[in-house]
């Protein structure tokens, strides 16, 4: 038995988005998906992923993309990305009894693997604009921006601490935390996501939704004090599912 993540699969059986033109890795990279998932995941295991799943605007334009999830092998739970715009953040337990025993949409709750609470949400990070010299240093940013995305860092806090609060009164003791965004834009070190995995001492912190090269390193990967961050974007793994715990 095994927990495993993967994120943006960006998937548009409905839509008219074809991804191609985001590079190489990303041709038929739904084909992808599916033979790496299937070689990966076995139908005793948990698959988490890290939101931005389909490209379609409202649910009609997604069953095709939630069905093409559904056929993957394994427990499949899922987080809400910035382009799931089927998900209304107000909507999710709706969400929960339509796809129950289907599919699991984390947001205000908490799933479980063997002794370990999964929790998260979407999360948030500022992106810029920033304002760079022509060495790529940073020389300012768009500071009306900035506050704008401290609000959002507050309301995906308040999710994201909702979801530890109902693990905890649950019992549970050891965590892995998932995000879709970030949990540090390029100009931070540490964020109130990082201060609350320290806080609880969690075993990972999982998060996607960076793409391309130039992108993959603009946040924490690897050990980061004491907790191991990992990176799970499509393309950045080439759609190949990550191991997160046994
Ligand atoms: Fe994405
Ligand atoms: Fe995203």
């Amino acid at each position: 038995m095994a927990l495993y993540a993967l994120g943006d699969l960006h998937l548009s059986f409905q839509a008219n988005k074809p991804m191609d033109a985001f590079g190489k890795v990303w041709k038929n990279h739904e084909k992808k998906i599916e033979k790496y998932v299937n070689k990966i995941v076995k139908p005793e295991d948990t698959l988490v992923l890290t939101g931005d799943h389909s490209w379609g605007r409202k649910l009609p334009e997604c069953m095709e993309d939630l069905a093409f999830i559904e056929r993957l092998p394994g427990r499949k739970i899922l987080l809400r990305g910035n382009h799931d715009m089927f998900w209304d953040a107000k909507k999710t337990e709706r969400l929960n009894e339509e796809f129950a025993g289907r599919l699991f949409f984390l947001q205000n709750n908490f799933a479980v693997y063997k002794d370990y609470a999964l929790v998260g949400t979407k999360g948030y990070t500022f992106e810029g604009p920033f304002y760079l010299n022509r060495r790529g240093q940073i020389l300012g940013w768009d500071e009306e921006k900035e506050a704008q995305a401290k609000k959002l860092v507050d309301r995906e806090m308040a999710r994201l601490r909702e979801s530890f609060r109902q693990a905890q009164a649950s019992g549970y003791k050891k965590f892995i935390m998932f995000l879709h965004y970030p949990p540090t834009n390029i100009l931070e070190k540490t964020s109130p996501f990082t201060e609350i995995a320290r806080e609880y001492g969690v075993e990972a912190v999982v998060y996607s939704h960076c793409h391309g090269e130039r992108r993959f390193g603009d946040s924490i990967r690897g050990e980061f004090q004491g907790i191991r961050y990992m990176l799970v974007s499509g393309d950045y793994l080439n759609f190949c599912p990550a191991l997160v715990v046994e």
